[in-house]
């Protein structure tokens, strides 16, 4: 995990503040905290994941404390507060994909891809995680794989290894 103090300050490009102008504009005079997810995904679009600088820049861009971005963007699992590989797999963990083998594909992914759940592969390529329900229990076990949210169902070790095969012929 990545402190915040050692995160990198950032300046946000001019390219990135004309795309956040033209979001706010779509708002009420006063109501510009609305543009915060949008602006979020532009963030982590752009350097690939939501440090704390970039936060309180976009707190500072629309004038609001940075704990107010700080609790948007800690409670939506798409914004990603450390950094994150260009694939990143989501396993389900909740109960029925568990009862089906979830931990075990869990554990498999780890020891395929020699990193720990949120770390990233040496590689910059891949990094994994634990999620809630992806309402597709009926074919569990289930991951999915941003930034498109492609699904795959009835997960085996066998089918978890051709997967991420498949992905680094992709490479
Ligand atoms: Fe895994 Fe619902 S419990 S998709």
């Amino acid at each position: 995990m990545l402190k915040v103090e050692e995160q990198q300050p950032i300046t946000f490009s001019s390219a990135l503040l004309e795309k956040f102008d033209e979001i706010v504009k779509r708002y009420p005079t006063g109501k510009q905290k609305s543009a915060l997810l949008p602006l979020l995904h532009l963030v982590q679009a752009e350097y690939g994941w939501t440090s704390v600088p970039a936060m309180d820049q976009v707190a500072e861009y629309l004038g609001i404390e940075p704990i107010e971005v700080y609790e948007v963007a800690s409670f939506y699992t798409m914004y990603f507060l450390q950094p994150k590989g260009k694939y990143v797999l989501e396993v389900c963990r909740t109960g029925p994909c568990c009862l089906v083998g979830a931990e075990k594909i869990m554990a498999h992914i780890e020891k395929k891809l020699g990193v720990k759940e949120g770390e990233v592969t040496a590689d910059g390529q891949f990094s994994w995680r634990g999620v809630e329900c992806l309402a597709a229990c009926g074919f569990a076990p289930v991951l999915q794989i941003g930034p498109e949210y492609t699904f795959y169902e009835n997960l085996t070790e066998q089918s978890v290894d051709e997967l991420i095969e498949n992905l680094k012929n992709k490479i």
